[in-house]
């Protein structure tokens, strides 16, 4: 007995945790900080906490008004109908639940490099096959429409990361736009908007919903009609704090919402889950305060770190430690106490990404990188 050929598939590869490092290093976790997977430094909002812990009584039982009232909620939002909003077990699944709607086996699709893995590998569980589309340092991962299409072959799905991770770059609507009409009328652009709330601009869910004039921002330019080849990927994990719970979400078109039926898992997001993404949505506050401190660290990180850095628009900032140095800046630096993202995995051996912290967790990463660098 054997799995299929699994030869083609990747492990995904997170960000190491506090506990694995303490053990390792034999420290306190308490002494550690763990700035490398985008998390949000405050964690959840505290409605969501005593939601969660309010709805543990009832965890015999399957979601199922939790999970219609979030998705109305969600809907009246974005200004979408609530069938056109899929929700799912993370955005991880929201991806999964896109792939099974739209991959025939055989069918391709493009990604960026350096990029999420798990577009790749949702793909290929999936039976399709999987092309990159290459983003360079040299033109500081410029994200552009030309950038796509230069690489684009006819793939079912071409996903724009924005922001992006790593890079921390973003695309703009023009540039949403102009690929989705340039590309085939079977190819669904599908936006990550994963860091979308840290990102000062429109979501690409203006492309597919209904707007009025006063929802139109500076770099929306003319009338757009409504397009039915683009979705969106929101998530609970990064700005709402909630990444444990696995929350997230795709918009997708109206014209093909109903697929939704056929691909979900039943019960997608769990009763805490849906729960924790209810109280979470109203307090705005938290919210605030993790995407202010996100600006901030960044301008400090900017400012104030020995080693260029690329402008980014999510919670985390790319910076380049050196050639083929990844690897040994962050262990150096974790042995000091601040965990980093190598990003060696992602094809960048001279980069680290540091996540956004708290003022605190960040000046910390920033002199510990910076006594790293100098020695
Ligand atoms: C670009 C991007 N998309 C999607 C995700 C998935 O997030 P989640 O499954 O936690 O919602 C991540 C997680 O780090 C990400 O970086």
């Amino acid at each position: 007995m054997e799995p299929r050929d699994l030869s083609a598939h990747i492990a995904y590869q997170a960000g190491r945790g506090i506990e694995e490092v303490a053990r390792e290093l034999d420290m306190d976790p308490d002494d550690l900080v763990k700035l490398a997977s985008n998390e949000n430094p405050f964690g959840p909002s505290p409605a969501a906490v005593e939601a969660i812990r309010n709805a543990a009584g009832n965890a015999s039982s399957y979601p199922k008004a939790s999970h219609t009232d979030l998705t109305a909620r969600l809907a009246e939002r974005w200004n979408v109908t609530p069938e056109q909003m899929w929700l799912a077990n993370g955005g991880d699944g929201a991806l999964d639940y896109l792939s099974r709607a739209m991959l025939d086996p055989g069918d391709a699709v493009l990604v960026p490099t350096p990029g999420f893995a798990y577009y790749g590998m949702s793909a290929r569980y999936h039976h399709g096959e999987v092309n990159e589309y290459h983003l360079s340092p040299d033109d500081g991962f410029a994200l552009t429409a030309e950038t796509v299409l230069s690489d684009y072959d006819g793939e079912r799905i071409v996903y724009l990361t924005s922001p992006h991770n790593p890079s921390g770059g973003r695309f703009s609507l023009d540039a949403v736009a102009e690929i989705a009409e340039e590309t085939g009328d079977d190819t669904l652009v599908l936006v990550d908007e994963a860091y979308g709330e840290y990102a000062d601009a429109p979501s690409a869910i203006s492309l597919l919903s209904e707007r009025d004039d006063s929802d139109a921002s500076p770099d929306v330019s003319g009338n757009r009609t409504e397009r039915d080849d683009i979705a969106v990927l929101r998530t609970f994990s990064k700005a709402y704090g909630l990444a444990g719970v696995r929350l997230g979400y795709a918009v997708v078109p109206e014209e093909w919402a109903d697929a939704y039926a056929r691909v979900n898992t039943p019960f997608a997001a769990s009763e805490l889950a849906c729960r924790g993404g209810l109280a979470a949505l109203t307090d705005d506050e938290h919210v605030e305060k993790s995407v202010e401190t996100a600006r901030w660290a960044r301008e400090y990180i900017y400012d104030n770190l020995d080693a260029p850095t690329w402008e980014a628009h999510g919670n985390l900032v790319l910076a380049d430690v050196g050639d083929g140095e990844a690897s040994a800046v962050a262990d150096a630096v974790q042995e000091r106490g601040v965990i980093l993202r190598d990003c060696t995995s992602f094809g960048l051996p001279n980069c680290v990404r540091i996540t956004c912290g708290t003022k605190e967790e960040t000046r910390r990463a920033v002199r510990e990188l910076n006594e790293v660098l100098s020695s």
